[in-house]
């Protein structure tokens, strides 16, 4: 199934192509304009104006929340009828160590309030909190695709690898503009689009 699109894309594998290219010339454009620092930081609020930033071009459900229950692999997302609540949970928990925020960011993970996109969009929101918080990010190309995958898979019933993985990954290069883009890459690389490099968009 193709998702509806404002392009009127009918071919998935052009509307991949069209959706990279797109959304990451808007990650770029978050970066250089300065608009990132907009974000209210550890908030569903925050996380939905990135998602709107990088898919209102393309997708109608751009920063809205989903309306259909989803699942990857035999794990069920949260329900529609639950989404508003823990949403609200989520944005009251705390964030204060490293810690802290990988548990929130597992939440954010496991709500998946978005039709899709969830995963380019909540590291960019995780990474915000880092930054904020403990003045420090995830160098992305430091985190291994298939190690990342498996650990987000496991990270709902427990947390201690993802954890580990990332913290390996922590660089004090918080406001390097190419670390930036080049993560951009990274975190498009785990979710099959690597046609573009932001840096050249
Ligand atoms: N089985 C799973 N259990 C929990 N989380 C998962 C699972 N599979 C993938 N994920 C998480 O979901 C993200 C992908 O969500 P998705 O909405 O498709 O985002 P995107 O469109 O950016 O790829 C992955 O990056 C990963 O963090
Ligand atoms: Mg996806």
């Amino acid at each position: 199934m193709i998702l509806e699109n404002k392009l009127h894309i009918t071919d998935q594998i052009e509307l991949a192509k069209a959706e990279e290219k797109i959304s990451k010339q808007k990650a770029k454009q978050l970066f250089d304009s300065g608009d990132i620092e907009k974000v209210e930081v550890g908030k569903f609020a925050g996380l939905a104006f990135i998602h709107a930033y990088l898919f209102a071009d393309i997708y109608p459900f751009a920063g809205k929340i989903r309306e259909v229950n989803i699942a990857k692999g035999n794990f069920g997302f949260a329900r529609v009828m639950y989404l508003g609540a823990s949403l609200k949970h989520i944005d009251a928990m705390p964030q204060s160590t490293f810690n802290q925020i990988i548990e929130k960011y597992v939440e954010m993970n496991v709500a998946h309030p978005f039709r899709e996109g969830n995963g380019r969009a909540t590291r960019i929101w995780l990474d915000g909190i880092l930054k904020k918080e403990i003045r420090q990010v995830v160098d992305w190309n430091r985190v291994d695709k298939e190690e990342y995958l498996a650990a987000m898979q496991r990270s709902p019933v427990k947390d201690l690898e993802i954890k580990a993985l990332l913290q390996q990954a922590l660089t004090d290069q918080i406001d390097d503009r190419a670390l930036f883009m080049k993560g951009i890459d990274v975190s498009y690389y785990y979710e099959g689009y690597s046609e573009f490099k932001t840096e050249e968009l």
